[in-house]
């Protein structure tokens, strides 16, 4: 009731208004592309420490949300605000020092120390041991917790613990004191407000997915209910000053104001879905153990899009058919920043961003307003048909490249691998980095858990259906017998009761359909297995089961959905 109540105050109230004007960004004159870890780096780590943690001493040192990610060997821990914040015990045994003398280390020769509730630690053998560090430097000489503050989700327990295996001493009373004065600031404390009903897998940085059961209820997600996928402090960027620099062609950069985006282009509206590369990941965990926000089914949501389209963008940059010879990708730079200045970026294949019927846009509304601040106000990269990671928000820098975008977020994560690929042995290099997702689907109604009654005789079975690259979803078959027989789903490309949205040109098929059928409820059963798979127009279909596509980081999770429902006989009623 109370999720209805407050899902009918949404329908009223429409999307959040949580847009936040104030520090103009810096754009072109940053720098571009930072080096994250090798895989090289990850290598010469595991000969002196075990994998379990090197990664996530990296990542609590440098504050890179990619490296982190590697030393979070329990998904748990990212599932949630984790105020987990505790102080390694002090133990009199240590030294004590003085804030100067801990200054004095921060540089390989005279030792790299940084101290972390009071406690000094030694951290010199794992930066040595780690060439990616110079990032880790940044901490050297001062206290972790601003670090920590930016990547609050790491707090945790088995990352105190590596942490407690370098500790050399203590911080003097006296300048423990003047640090605790210091307080450093919550990066996140000016993220926008969010819509309450939004279940949330991470708080800072901010992840959310909407309610399963009400995912469906739209065709076109409300904004305030799509689902966030944030990697950073949502950065607040002043829409007056705001600039977007193109970079790499010809004739020099381009500077554009989003004055010049609305005016200067024309402005293109698609209907497209997006979803992360994780979503789902939550069925993968069931299997194995991944690392990742434990996704449900709703990682994914469907908006339509306005602006300009980046192919006439790139034209008026000066692109031209010699730029073919040699470009080969679109890099993208997002204005968000962890704590080293280093940006969310990705790319994608030059192909897509300039052909005519590739429909990236340079967005600057989401259903019909302007972008909200969690989802890249002022401008974000919309590609639709591909994974939501390249769909980069608060966009600050384009750059037409031979290369793909040198981020760790378009290196070293986004990839799939072979289910025998553990953290030891991937080698993130050898895999392409995800574009174009696979065919999709899942039951959003009714859901995993729920009560049916034999009396009804037949069961209402609702959910979504995409596919990546702008295939079109042309079936969706509903079991509840194992598989042995399918019902085939009516899908819709728009509300109920509403016109439907024509057919997308072949190729262009960028949004969702949702689907319903009703399904007889077997005799005898007492329990229901309801499953469903979709197939998209090159054939594709949903592999059946997990296992087989298990990947160690938890993404492309597309197999068979399936909700398992009590059947209530009638005499239970009584
Ligand atoms: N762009 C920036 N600048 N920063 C980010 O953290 N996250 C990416 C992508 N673009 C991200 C970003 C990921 S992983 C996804 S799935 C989508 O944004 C999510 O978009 P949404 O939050 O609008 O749903």
């Amino acid at each position: 009731m109370l999720l209805l109540r407050r899902c009918l105050s949404l329908t009223r109230f429409g999307p959040l208004n949580t847009q936040r004007s104030q520090v103009a960004p810096t754009v072109c004159a940053a720098h571009l592309w930072s080096s994250s870890s090798s895989s090289d780096d990850q290598r010469s780590n595991q000969r002196t420490h075990g994998p379990s943690w090197r990664h996530g001493l990296a990542g609590l040192l440098a504050g890179t949300g990619a490296v982190l990610v590697y030393g979070l060997h329990k998904h748990k821990a990212e599932q949630a605000d984790t105020n987990r914040l505790e102080a390694i015990e002090p133990t009199s045994s240590h030294p004590i020092f003085s804030q100067e003398e801990v200054t004095k280390h921060r540089s390989l020769e005279d030792g790299v120390w940084v101290t972390y509730k009071g406690g000094v630690y030694d951290i010199t053998e794992f930066v040595a041991m780690h060439p990616g560090g110079n990032k880790i430097l940044l901490a050297a000489g001062g206290p972790l917790e601003p670090f920590w503050a930016l990547y609050a989700v790491h707090n945790q327990e088995h990352v105190l613990e590596i942490l407690s295996e370098y500790k050399v001493g203590e911080l003097s009373a006296e300048d423990l004191k003047k640090q605790q004065a210091v307080k450093s600031s919550d990066p996140y404390s000016s993220d926008p407000e969010r819509h309450p009903v939004l279940r949330i897998n991470s708080l800072k940085p901010f992840n959310a997915e909407p309610p399963a059961e009400i995912l469906t209820d739209n065709y076109i997600t409300p904004s305030a209910l799509f689902f966030k996928r944030n990697h950073l402090p949502v950065p607040q960027v002043d829409p007056d000053s705001y600039r977007l620099c193109v970079e790499g062609l010809p004739g020099g950069a381009l500077t554009l104001s989003l004055e010049d985006l609305k005016t200067k282009f024309p402005k293109h509206t698609i209907t497209a879905t997006l979803q992360c590369a994780g979503n789902r990941r939550a069925e993968m965990n069931k299997v194995k153990l991944v690392k990742g926000l434990n996704w449900g089914i709703a990682a994914i949501s469907n908006a339509s899009w306005s602006g300009a389209k980046l192919r006439d963008v790139l034209l008026a940059a000066g692109y031209e058919p010699d730029v073919a010879k040699w470009a080969r990708h679109v890099q993208f730079e997002g204005l968000d920043k962890d704590v080293t200045g280093t940006t969310y970026g990705s790319s994608i294949p030059i192909n897509k961003a300039v052909s005519e019927e590739g429909d990236v846009l340079l967005a600057y509304e989401m259903n019909g307003e302007a972008l909200p601040a969690d989802h890249g106000f002022p401008v974000r990269v919309v590609v639709p048909g591909t994974v939501g990671a390249r769909n980069v928000k608060w966009l600050g820098k384009i750059v037409v490249s031979g290369e793909e975008s040198n981020s760790h977020w378009q290196q070293n994560d986004y990839k799939g691998f072979s289910p025998g690929t553990d953290w030891d042995t991937v080698d993130f290099k050898s895999a392409p980095a995800v574009q174009e997702l696979p065919i999709q689907s899942a039951i959003t109604a009714p859901a995993d858990g729920a009560m049916v009654d034999r009396s009804e005789e037949e069961v209402t079975v609702q959910g979504y259906a995409w596919s990546g690259g702008g295939r079109e979803v042309v079936r969706v078959d509903v079991s509840v017998d194992l598989g042995k027989t399918w019902q085939v789903a009516q899908l819709r490309t728009s509300d109920k009761g509403q016109e439907r949205e024509p057919s997308p040109p072949p190729g262009r098929a960028w949004a969702w359909k949702l689907w319903e059928v009703t399904v007889p409820i077997p005799p005898g059963a007492k329990e229901l297995e309801i499953i469903c798979k979709a197939v998209d127009n090159s054939y594709n279909v949903q592999p059946d089961t997990v296992a087989p596509i298990w990947n160690l980081r938890g993404v492309l999770s597309n197999a068979w959905h399936r909700v398992t429902v009590k059947v209530r006989e009638d005499e239970d009623e009584e």
